[in-house]
């Protein structure tokens, strides 16, 4: 089991930004990615689609001998995660959740806006999450933006106006919570338009530690002698 790969998968690259977590904190590794960029984007669709999408990519890595899946997508994490947890029991299964605990913990005054897809937002898990947090957060549900991060993710500032147009309305908040992996590309352009003087929360690296000490626990981390390595697949349209 050891020297079995670790599965990734988000709806596109958003989830690279785990991946890249993880790759730091277990560079023995070997990680497979897998996009679905078939489906994405999952956060504009209904559960049950999200919930089949998310099924097939972990039957696909399942497939793939992974000793380990992280779901990297916050929209599939409460979609699929329970679901993929009871379907393969011997697999180690995390998933992304929005950093909101410990923005609210470490939230001083005021409030802080937490960015995620339509349906995240929709989720009973978000709802009850926020309703822990007496109001203090507020859900910023975005329909478009995760397919415009896709779409533009490596001339990421041409979509800095939309961005900057979505955050107008809160340009009082103390913290921002990035609820959606792909929202880590625009992190810069959110500190900016704050003027580098806001909280900005991810819960990326929070998986990737969970994700090794779950391994770590079971006694299926790799071996300090193993070469690590990631490869990449993606789902496609047929034309
Ligand atoms: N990256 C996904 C998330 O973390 C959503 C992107 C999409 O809508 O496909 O929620």
């Amino acid at each position: 089991m050891r020297d079995d790969p670790i599965g990734v998968f988000d709806s596109g690259v958003g989830g690279l930004n785990v991946l890249r977590r993880c790759v730091m904190r277990m560079p023995n590794e070997k990680f497979i990615y897998l996009a679905d960029k078939a489906n994405m984007p999952y956060g504009a669709r209904q559960f049950d689609f999200i919930k089949t999408a998310a099924l097939e990519c972990a039957e696909t890595l399942v497939s793939m001998n992974c000793k380990a899946i992280a779901v990297a997508c916050n929209t599939a994490t409460v979609a699929a995660v329970d679901e993929i947890r009871k379907l393969y029991g011997s697999v180690i299964v995390v998933g992304l959740e929005p950093a909101v605990k410990p923005c609210f913990r470490a939230l001083k005054s005021g409030y802080a806006v937490a960015l995620i897809t339509e349906a995240t937002n929709s989720s009973v898990k978000f709802g009850r999450l926020l309703s822990d947090c007496g109001g203090k957060i507020k859900a910023v549900a975005q329909p478009r933006l995760a397919k415009l991060i896709e779409d533009n993710c490596d001339n990421i500032d041409e979509i800095a106006p939309y961005v900057r147009s979505v955050l107008e309305p809160y340009r009082d908040a103390s913290a921002v919570v990035l609820g959606c992996s792909h929202y880590t590309y625009i992190t810069r352009i959110i500190s900016e338009f704050y003027g580098g003087k806001i909280d900005i929360y991810d819960g990326a690296d929070g998986e990737a530690a969970q994700l090794r000490s779950r391994l770590e626990s079971a006694g299926a981390l790799a071996p300090p002698s193993a070469v690590g390595s990631v490869r990449f697949y993606s789902t496609y349209k047929k034309a």
